[in-house]
């Protein structure tokens, strides 16, 4: 086997084998086939597609580069989550602890953030003390002592993934339905949970822009997870605008304590119930009640007992950013859109993303929104107020945001925040 006749194959628009799937994931991960190769059949599977029977074999090609975990001592059932990404997208953080407060085993594998998408890991690098790796005896030691464990994902968890997203990231090759779908399903099903619940953004601060294309991406992940074995479903939720009213490391803790707390956004609260009933219905735990959790402070406890766990001090005040820009209203009327890409941009280049993945972050950088597509507001009102450490940086996240919002009369109801569902 040779890898130009495996891209010559899907350039000219022909199925893989699954000997040449299994030959050229295999290769790759060893380092026999080069980037500049893999990199052009990423651009031919982005070009031309690939079958369901094609990226059933990526799938399992790329969870047998590596190692896969197991859960089965658990006494708990366990239940993942995996949210493709979004601006302000800090539903794990509540997530975790609220669903293992209902009873279920939560080990979230996360990720940083790259680009304009945030990463939950750098928004619990902002606490002090908290640490992000674990040994698997120190992971399983948490799930079973406090039910909820967020963490990153060991090197040998489906190492033909990190190199290959890595590489797409690089090659304009990640917008691609059978490379995202083989991507996040090989990383879950090599993780060994028994569930797990697929959280789609749609929208402008999400790969997927449509409706369409984030059916067929959902579908083709929830048939992948459910021919592994594991319960599958999936919710497509709006990413047009960004979640809550923060996007920003620190910013989006300190917004999801409130959620804790019993308080917080409306659309943040009834996104992270929905995910947690999902998750316990598939971990089989159908009776346990996550409002009562986040009304009786036990989702709180478990956050504690979480943060402790991995070397935080749940106590220890969060950082803010040195310096502040508040953006007024320049008009009034109703916020009819307020856009997430742009959101997701600015708090980038204010210093909570990385452009490469080897950069710091400041964990008090980000933006607070004031109000909420769909909101009346008054001319010269908070509107956004911009943080960052490196004033300098103000001019750059502004001009991302020219174009960010409209205010006027509204004419058609901003989405909900759940737009479907596929099991
Ligand atoms: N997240 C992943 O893990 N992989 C992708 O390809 C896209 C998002």
């Amino acid at each position: 086997m040779d890898a130009i006749s495996v891209i010559r194959a899907k350039r000219d628009g022909h199925p893989l084998s699954d000997g040449q799937i299994d030959w050229v994931v295999d290769a790759y991960t060893r380092g026999d086939v080069a980037d500049e190769q893999m990199s052009a059949l990423a651009m031919a599977i982005l070009l031309n597609g690939m079958s369901r029977a094609e990226i059933a074999r990526w799938t399992a090609a790329m969870i047998a580069s590596g190692e896969r975990m197991d859960f089965s001592p658990l006494s708990r059932p366990t239940a993942d989550k995996h949210s493709t990404g979004g601006v302000g997208d800090k539903i794990t953080l509540p997530l975790a602890p609220l669903v293992a407060a209902c009873g279920a085993a939560v080990p979230q594998l996360s990720g940083r953030g790259l680009g304009h998408t945030g990463g939950t890991l750098d928004k619990l690098e902002s606490i002090a003390g908290w640490r992000a790796s674990l040994s698997t005896p120190e992971m399983l030691g948490i799930l079973e002592s406090g039910g909820a464990v967020i963490c990153a994902a060991g090197e040998s968890l489906a190492p033909a993934d990190k190199k290959l997203y890595a590489l797409r990231d690089v090659t304009g090759t990640v917008e691609s339905i059978p490379l995202i779908a083989s991507s996040i399903m090989s990383k879950k099903i090599a993780e060994g949970t028994g569930s797990l619940v697929l959280d789609v953004k749609v929208g402008s601060g999400a790969f997927m822009k449509n409706l369409e294309d984030a059916r067929e991406l959902a579908a083709t992940m929830v048939g992948l997870g459910t021919d592994h074995g594991v319960r599958t479903v999936a919710l497509l939720t709006d990413m047009s605008t960004p979640l809550g009213l923060t996007a920003g490391n620190a910013l989006e803790v300190r917004e999801s304590l409130h959620v804790l707390a019993g308080g917080g956004p409306k659309d943040v609260v009834d996104l992270t119930l929905a995910l947690a009933r999902e998750m316990l219905d598939a971990a089989g735990l159908p009776d346990a009640d996550p409002a009562k959790a986040l009304a009786d402070g036990s989702a709180m406890d478990h956050w504690r007992r979480m943060i402790s766990a991995q070397g935080g001090d749940p106590d220890a005040p969060l950082p803010l950013a040195r310096e502040q820009h508040m953006i007024p209203a320049p008009a009034s009327g109703t916020l009819t859109r307020l856009d997430a890409y742009a959101v997701g941009v600015a708090a980038w280049r204010l210093g909570a993303g990385r452009a490469r993945k080897e950069d710091p972050v400041q964990a008090g950088a980000g933006i607070e929104l004031h109000a909420k597509p769909g909101e009346e507001i008054t001319e010269g009102q908070p509107l956004l107020t911009l943080h960052t450490d490196t004033p300098e940086r103000f001019d750059y996240a502004l001009a991302a945001l020219t174009d960010a919002y409209d205010i006027g009369a509204l004419t058609t109801a901003p989405p909900p925040v759940i737009l479907d569902r596929i099991a």
